[in-house]
């Protein structure tokens, strides 16, 4: 395993399975009161410039579960927010801490981060990817489904950052994915480069229905991601009407095809409520397995 988890790209097929195999001990081992204070007396700085409901929760609570301890940085607080160069803040705070998790606009910042500074850097979030989510979802799959190669994954929406890591991991594990998505909103060029030794395993269509035939996971994620407010009506109306999943999507399905959404979701845009609702247990073990997948991360990294 890399030092850093900068984007799903940089981890081999190996790796990935090692992050779940291990997120799946600490699973068990959470849930039946085993202590694992793996990364005792160690800290984790978060750096955030967005929202966050789960990142940040999980990865504060992941922190303490392996017996150190994380501290929340808002980027309007840091000197950063004032202009404060990366590369003198990664130099900085690796004195201090053991390890950074970033959520940010720009992918750069994340990657000169890691540049700079000397400790390990998780990305939790940029407008080019969202690995730590992928985990989760991988996990959740092979929970769910048993194993991952093999099975078909249909990502209905935005081609943005959550597109772009679950394409990678997916084609990484054995699985084949098609995107749908509306013109001009396709995936980055590097992720469509990185697909091309995949041959059919990876499609990028316009037709949802097309996508999602034969899936066994169905996968969506807002119109306008954060940092896209300005854009949000016009984003509407590419996406409204078409890009949904809803039941009649469904029916193309495999039987027993799973749900997954990386949340926040906007009920009766990307996803009906019925839907929604109605594979409710995944889409939640999902949000669940952000916290084991990020601890097997930290440990991976920190330990
Ligand atoms: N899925 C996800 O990353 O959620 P948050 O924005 O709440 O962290
Ligand atoms: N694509 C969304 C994901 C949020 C977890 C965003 O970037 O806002």
């Amino acid at each position: 395993m890399n030092k850093h988890l900068l984007k799903i790209q940089d981890m081999t097929t190996e790796d990935i399975i090692a992050v779940l195999d291990l997120a799946d001990k600490l699973k068990y081992e959470t849930k039946n009161g085993i202590q694992h204070h793996h990364l005792a007396g160690k800290t984790l700085g978060m750096i955030f410039s967005k929202s966050s409901t789960r990142t940040r929760v999980s990865f504060e609570t992941g922190m303490y579960q392996l017996g150190g301890q994380a501290l929340f940085l808002s980027s309007n607080d840091l000197q950063i927010g004032r202009g404060e160069p990366v590369q003198d803040t990664a130099r900085v705070l690796s004195r201090y801490l053991d390890g950074i998790m970033i959520r940010t606009f720009k992918q750069q910042d994340v990657e000169d981060l890691a540049k700079y500074g000397s400790i390990p850097i998780i990305n939790g979030l940029t407008d080019y990817c969202h690995p730590c989510q992928i985990l989760a979802d991988l996990m959740t799959i092979r929970e769910h489904k048993g194993s991952l190669e093999g099975l078909k994954a249909a990502f209905i929406g935005d081609g943005n950052n959550v597109a772009a890591s679950l394409v990678v991991g997916c084609l990484k594990v054995g699985m084949s994915i098609s995107v749908a998505c509306p013109e001009g909103y396709e995936l980055d060029e590097t992720i469509l480069e990185f697909v091309k030794p995949y041959g059919d395993k990876f499609s990028m269509v316009r037709d949802p229905k097309e996508a999602a035939a034969g899936a066994d996971v169905v996968y969506t994620d807002v119109w306008s991601s954060m940092g896209q407010e300005g854009e949000a009506q016009k984003r509407r109306a590419a996406f409204e009407g078409i890009y949904q999943v809803n039941s009649d999507l469904m029916s193309v399905t495999n039987d027993k095809c799973m749900v997954l959404h990386c949340l926040p979701a906007h009920r009766d845009e990307e996803i009906t409520d019925e839907v929604l609702e109605a594979h409710a247990d995944e889409i939640f073990d999902e949000a669940e397995n952000r916290l084991h997948a990020q601890k097997a991360v930290m440990v991976m990294l920190m330990k």
